[in-house]
């Protein structure tokens, strides 16, 4: 099996092969018929000479509209005419699925293509963003792997939250409460005593019913968790996943990112380290420049891009104030007032991409802590073991994979960025 890709690149010039796609487009000129064949790997054209091909076959040609599946056998030429450089001049031309009117063609709303995003994954923009959507979540397993970590999964039906109850997806468990988990947090700190080095990439939910550019309400979640470091550990390995991703993408898929308006040479000066800013100093340089922010407020997308305007590399806030964090992220003992948590800030609107922290290993502050935070301390029994039994200090975070895809293509909506996004208006199709 040859595939387009292979012809656009030169190896298969002057070999007759079978190609098997399907029709992006098509133009009769007198005696000739251009097909635009795409597959998963490219666009090709394929000429059809009347008199060169069975006459039922140019017809089939003729006729076959949009999407139609086909299988197309010829000689691979090189021209310069062609869209690409490249054309196969057809000899056998087999029409193995006559498509109906495709309901997609240009200037089609944002809503629209959202009804047909089943069509719509087959266009070009989309097949670019899940290539370099694989190259992503490949080398994020990379990362980690080749660092000592673990690949463990924690459950997706939760008896409780981590991240506070007003994201929480409620269902039926028969009869009883259950929730979607919001992250894989705390089987994350029973499985690090485990295996010490864990890590996990699947999916997260968020009953998250505010309508922006980077929320969705079922996203792709990559954690890591790691016994026996701090904070400052954790955030060498959220700078080293990020800038790991970066480098593959830039390796391997740098015409996608290219036609995204994103240079393989930005993504390869993604680089350790990032700049560090302590939240309070956030706070002051955004003053300077005009933006007041109330002490303990969480950073908007607003300040997120007034503190990383100009910059091309992502920024780490650190030392974020207590309040309404999560119960589990430590108290800096310099500092009760401040957890010893950090988030990655990226650029171009994206905002936060990672979020992470030490994690408060002290029982009895613990156990405050979740009292605090509103929640019943007899649903965290069995996470305080975790304290009660071999408790050493250990730190992680989570990374929003479509937010890390979203930076990287510089997508305006995250929804582009998972072939079938749920967001608060949308779960179909
Ligand atoms: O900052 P968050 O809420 O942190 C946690 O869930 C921690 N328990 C992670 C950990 O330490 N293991 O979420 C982590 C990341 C965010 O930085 C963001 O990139 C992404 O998850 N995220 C979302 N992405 C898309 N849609 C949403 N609604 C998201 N909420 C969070
Ligand atoms: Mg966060």
């Amino acid at each position: 099996m040859v595939q387009i890709a292979d012809a656009l690149a030169g190896k298969l010039t002057g070999r007759e092969v079978e190609l098997r796609g399907w029709i992006y487009r098509t133009r009769t000129v007198g005696g000739k018929i251009f097909v635009v064949l795409r597959d998963a790997t490219g666009v090709i054209q394929v000429t059809l000479t009347k008199g060169e091909v069975r006459p039922d076959q140019f017809e089939a040609a003729e006729k076959a509209l949009i999407e139609s599946a086909v299988k197309a056998f010829g000689t691979v030429v090189q021209d310069k005419r062609a869209p690409g450089g490249y054309e196969l001049r057809a000899m056998d031309f087999q029409v193995v699925s006559f498509a109906e009117k495709f309901p997609i063609s240009e200037d089609q709303s944002e809503e629209f293509l959202l009804d047909v995003r089943h069509l719509w994954v087959r266009s070009q923009r989309m097949t670019q963003i899940f290539r370099v959507r694989h190259t992503v979540v490949g080398a994020i397993h990379a990362y980690f792997r080749d660092g000592g970590f673990w690949e463990v999964q924690p459950p997706m039906i939760t008896p409780a939250g981590s991240e506070g109850g007003s994201t929480l997806f409620e269902m039926d468990y028969f009869g009883r409460k259950a929730y979607l988990t919001q992250s894989w947090q705390l089987y994350a700190e029973a499985l690090a005593l485990a295996m010490e080095k864990v890590y996990y990439v699947g999916p997260s939910f968020r009953a998250e019913k505010s309508r922006t550019t980077r929320h969705l309400t079922e996203y792709w979640h990559a954690e890591m968790e790691q016994c026996w470091v701090g904070m400052d550990e954790a955030i060498k390995h959220a700078e080293g996943v990020v800038s790991h991703v970066c480098q593959r993408v830039a390796e391997e898929r740098p015409d996608e990112v290219r036609a995204f308006g994103r240079t393989p040479e930005f993504l390869r000066a993604v680089t350790p380290p990032f700049e560090r800013i302590r939240y309070d100093d956030a706070l002051a340089i955004l003053k300077a420049k005009g933006v007041e922010l109330e002490w303990g407020r969480d950073l908007r997308t607003f300040e997120e891009r007034a503190l990383t305007e100009g910059k091309s590399k992502p920024i780490v806030v650190t030392h974020y104030p207590k309040v309404s964090q999560a119960f589990y992220k430590r108290r800096d003992p310099q500092d009760p007032r401040h957890v010893l948590a950090f988030d990655v800030i990226a650029g171009d609107d994206v905002g936060e991409i990672v979020g992470g922290s030490e994690r408060e290993t002290d029982l009895e502050v613990l156990g405050q802590a979740i009292a605090e935070s509103g929640e019943d301390p007899k649903n965290y029994d069995w996470y305080l073991d975790t304290r009660r039994y071999g408790n050493v200090q250990h730190a992680g975070f989570g990374m929003g994979v479509e937010r890390l895809l979203q930076w990287i293509c510089k997508l305006g909506h995250i929804r582009d960025a998972i072939p079938f996004p749920r967001t608060p208006a949308r779960f179909a199709p």
